[in-house]
Order: C-alpha cells, then sequence, then structure tokens
C-alpha cells in the first residue's frame, strides 16, 4: 500500500524566514558561468562577469519570457538572453537590444527583479525575503584567526527533508547530546540574542582516548541562515554552516571546515578526527530530521534546554506583513 510520509509531518506551506542564505560557493561559478538555482521555492539566475563579480536576478527575460538560465550567454559582465539576445545587467536593466537603436527608458531601469547578492569567505550569498525587502543585516564573516588566515580543510554538503528552522534548533536541545550523539550535554549554557544574532556558548564535558576534558562550543548564528562555530578542545576548528530553505521542507545545509594555518601533522590528524565526529554527528540527526513531525507546542522538561527561547527568537525572522 502506497504511503506517503511527507503528508502528514506538518512542515508544507510554513512560511520561509527572510535573510542571506547561502546558494553556492565561490568556486562553483567561474567567470562567464551561469547557473539556474532553486532555492525558497522558485528559481533564479546567477552569472559570473569578467569583472568577478557575481549577480542574481529572476529568471525569465522581461522582453518575451525566455528562461535566462537556458542558451544564454555572459557578455562582459552583462547576460546575454538566448531568446533575442537582449542583455540585461545586474541591476535588471537591459544594456543592450543588438537591432534596435533605442532602449525605451522603461527598460534602462530596472525592469527585471534582483536578488541581493554578497560573496564572502568562498560563499555566495542572496538576501531572500518574501515581500522583497531590503537587506536589514550584514553578513557574518568568519572569526579572526589567531595567526594569519584560516585554512579551509574539508566542505560538505547535505539536503534534508525538513523545515530550515528545526536544523538551527538541533544546538538547543541539549537532551539529544547524549541520546543521539552518545555525548553529554552542555554542562554550562549560554543563550544570548543580541540584534539579529544569537550566542550560544557552551561546554561541554568530552571523552578523549587520554581521559575527560573541557571542550567550548562557541556558536555565533547571523539570521536563520549563517551559524558560525567554534570548537575549541584537543583541536581548533571553525565549522562555517549555512541552511537554505529550497522549500519549506527541504533544506540545503553546507558546511566548511577550518583550522588555523601552521599546524603539525599531529594537530592535523586531531582536527580530521573531530571533523568525522562532528559529520558523524550529523548523520544520526539527519534520519531523525527526515522523518520527524513538526510539533509546535511541545511538552518540554527539565534538561531540554532552550528551545522555546530559541523557537521565540527565530519568530522575528518571518515577515510578519506575509502572515
Ligand atoms: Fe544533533
Amino acid at each position: 500500500m502506497a504511503f506517503n510520509a511527507q503528508a502528514n509531518r506538518g512542515y508544507a506551506g510554513l512560511p520561509l524566514p527572510f535573510g542571506w542564505f547561502a546558494v553556492a560557493l565561490s568556486d562553483e561559478l567561474a567567470i562567464g558561468e551561469i547557473k539556474t538555482l532553486q532555492y525558497f521555492s522558485q528559481e533564479f539566475v546567477v552569472w559570473r562577469g569578467e569583472d568577478g563579480e557575481a549577480r542574481a536576478v529572476d529568471p525569465y527575460c522581461p522582453h518575451l519570457g525566455a528562461h535566462l538560465g537556458v542558451n544564454s550567454s555572459v557578455q562582459g559582465n552583462d547576460l546575454q538572453c538566448a531568446y533575442h539576445h537582449w542583455e540585461l545587467n545586474g541591476e535588471g536593466a537591459v544594456t543592450k537590444i543588438p537591432y534596435t537603436k533605442v532602449i525605451p527608458p522603461v527598460l534602462k531601469r530596472n525592469c527585471l527583479p534582483v536578488w541581493p547578492l554578497f560573496e564572502a569567505d568562498g560563499v555566495i550569498y542572496v538576501w531572500y525575503h518574501p515581500r522583497r525587502e531590503a537587506p536589514m543585516w550584514e553578513v557574518a564573516r568568519l572569526p579572526d584567526c589567531p595567526d594569519g588566515d584560516w585554512v579551509e580543510v574539508e566542505r560538505h554538503d547535505w539536503i534534508v527533508n525538513i523545515h530550515c528552522q528545526e536544523i538551527t534548533e538541533n544546538g538547543q536541545d541539549y537532551a539529544h547530546f547524549n541520546a543521539v550523539h552518545g555525548v553529554q550535554g552542555p554542562s554550562e549554557g549560554e543563550f544570548a540574542l543580541d540584534g539579529w544574532g544569537r550566542r550560544n556558548k557552551v561546554t561541554a564535558q568530552m571523552v578523549t582516548p587520554r581521559g575527560p576534558m573541557t571542550g567550548i562550543i562557541d556558536v555565533n548564528a547571523m539570521g536563520p541562515g549563517q551559524s558560525i562555530v567554534e570548537y575549541i578542545d584537543v583541536s581548533h576548528v571553525v565549522q562555517s554552516q549555512q541552511v537554505t530553505p529550497i522549500d519549506s521542507e527541504h533544506t540545503h545545509i553546507r558546511w566548511q571546515m577550518y583550522h588555523p594555518p601552521g599546524i603539525s601533522d599531529g594537530k592535523l590528524r586531531v582536527t580530521k578526527a573531530r571533523i568525522r565526529d562532528l559529520v558523524k554527528q550529523i548523520h544520526q540527526d539527519i534520519p531523525i530530521w527526515n522523518n520527524k513531525k513538526n510539533k509546535t507546542d511541545p511538552i518540554l522538561v527539565q534538561g531540554d534546554g532552550p528551545i522555546l527561547a530559541y523557537r521565540r527568537a527565530y519568530q522575528k525572522f518571518y515577515d510578519k506583513a506575509q502572515e
């Protein structure tokens, strides 16, 4: 008997938060390259001009509606539509029509909706807002490196079947650390909200081959789409995590993992083991995320962690005018 496990999980149709979201890694978009991306329950087109800048626009040509991600090309810094070779710039204005001398003024203005785009630390972010309000904060950057520049050592990504709000709730769910990951939950936690950001600094007792030790997990989240986590224990790992809604039931998670420069081979082995452990942990979370139901009014008990505080804080990322 066919059974659609997705049908009753309670995520379909939930609103999407606004914010800066990763839509590609910088080296996935070469100069002159064009990509159609699907996030936020819609499509948009990104390209990189000769000047190295990435740009993002809505997918349909304002002329006669051709898809700008199909058979189009990059000319200089602009995007040339395949249908009539009109050229559009990153401000959504027509810059060239090859068979016409006079471009109507209405086409010289922004006639194609544009996605605010910012590229930082090897990631291309776009600003999503359901009513296309302008960006309200800046993309968060990696923390200062103690000595030189962070070295990217690994990157990972996953697509999970759940609303993006639940991915970042995981860090506040202290009681699952033991049940799911076999580690002790945070013995002390600091949960602080600051504007559009959230800091969650926890001290965890960890079991290592050399005996128990205290590890620090310092989460700096900015908006709903970015969490930068420093793990400071026997190794020092920076995890830049981005969660991006594909739609209200599917989320793309990306990790870029860094360590300080100039570490010894021994330290590198410990660092890689630490990262392997983090990857193992998300692989323990994913089956739960892929199958769980949305519980909007859970009965929580002492020891559950600041789940409700997190949820209340998250509400500010939903557009009130849309609801
Ligand atoms: Fe987890």
